[in-house]
């Protein structure tokens, strides 16, 4: 299905707001019921201001399967495409996976009903909206959780056995387009799953629903950021709403059913030393339907200290230089070491701003 991107152009003056309503007392999913959208969700930057790309060159699609091939010409080739879906778009969709279809569904739906449940049961476990956001987002979220340690909500009473089930099949397709990933930066194939630990590895559940908005234009479902951690795989119930920026516009994203919408995150970022992009992504919202998407990130083992890969750079001060004189000028490494939970901790203390959190690691801005 298409997104739905509301013709005509807003007004400039959101005219149907009221003052805020307490905070954090409620959730969009209730808010959406008012007859009025409150001021404290409207952007400043609205999301239909910024033009959409009518690009119908097609987001990359990557054949998981061809990663177990028997011919090694078509693993190489998988390896070829990850490289290049990897430096264009920094997003690609996954077909192919293994993962079943009744499972994916389930997921959505247990996410579903967990949503329904009376607000009392679903507080200190649903994160409503973060205290650090000025304005507020057009969306419920929760997050849980999945790896190392695998926590759940209680209810609806199916959720845990789902939730370990979908996220324990999702981590080993995750763990093998890592490998995948770190073959086509010229690495070795564990190198990445090695060196930042991924045995133990932080998997999570982040389940966000996007109520139906009177005033889509005036609303933001998720602001643009890009994700932390290593690679997020993305399912969503078949409504529109995500958009990515690719050559410097928005595109719709629309959904493939029975894939994965897979991102990488800023930890490829620095360890690809650059060479590979985290890439900046929202979520708009409709006035027709209930949009709920399950974003599965993951990242390094929490004390995994997270640098750009020692192949990737030729850093004067600590290698012994091999190579060129020139190329060693061209790679020093351009982001500074840092564990993935202090990473964790700097971004919970932002703003969901851009990619604000990885320019403060960067050298040399
Ligand atoms: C996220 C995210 C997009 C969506 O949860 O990080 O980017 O479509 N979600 O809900
Ligand atoms: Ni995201």
């Amino acid at each position: 299905m298409a997104t739905t991107a509301p013709t005509g152009s807003p007004p400039s003056q959101p005219s149907l707001t009221h003052p805020p309503p307490p905070r954090k007392l409620t959730t969009v999913k209730a808010i959406a019921r008012l007859s009025s959208i409150p001021s404290i969700y409207t952007f400043p930057k609205q999301p239909y201001h910024e033009p959409v790309s009518d690009t119908k060159e097609p987001i990359p699609t990557i054949d998981f399967s061809l990663l177990a091939s028997s011919h090694p010409d078509e693993r190489s080739e998988t390896i070829r495409e990850f490289g290049k879906a990897c430096r264009d778009w920094g997003f690609f969709m996954v077909t192919n996976h293994g993962v079943p279809e009744r499972m994916m569904k389930a997921i959505i739906e247990a996410c579903r009903e967990f949503f329904e449940l009376p607000e009392e049961e679903k507080r200190g476990i649903s994160i409503f909206n973060e205290s650090v956001d000025e304005i507020l987002c057009w969306r419920d979220y929760v997050k849980i959780f999945q790896h190392p340690e695998f926590h759940s909500p209680n209810k609806p009473p199916s959720f845990r056995e789902i939730a370990l089930e979908y996220s324990k099949r999702v981590r080993l397709v995750a763990r093998e387009i890592i490998r995948g990933i770190s073959e086509s930066l010229g690495l070795e194939k564990d190198y990445i799953d090695e060196t930042l630990n991924l045995k133990n590895g932080l998997q999570l559940i982040a389940a966000n629903l996007y109520p139906p908005c009177l005033r889509p234009e005036l609303a933001m479902g998720l602001p643009p950021h890009s994700d932390h951690g290593i690679l997020t795989l993305l399912i969503q119930n078949q409504i529109g709403g995500l958009q990515v920026q690719h050559k410097g516009k928005w595109v719709n994203i629309d959904p493939i059913p029975n894939s994965f919408l897979a991102n990488i995150g800023d930890h490829i970022e620095i360890l690809s030393n650059g060479k590979y992009k985290s890439v900046l992504h929202r979520a708009v919202v409709n006035n027709r339907d209930v949009r709920i998407s399950i974003a599965v990130p993951h990242g390094p083992a929490l004390d995994a200290i997270v640098s750009p890969a020692s192949k990737l750079i030729c850093d004067p001060e600590t290698t012994v230089p091999t190579r060129p004189k020139i190329e060693l000028l061209q790679n020093p490494p351009a982001y500074g070491a840092m564990k993935y939970k202090e990473y964790l901790e700097l971004q919970q203390g932002t703003m969901l701003n851009g990619k604000s959190c990885l320019e403060r690691i960067r050298k040399g801005v």
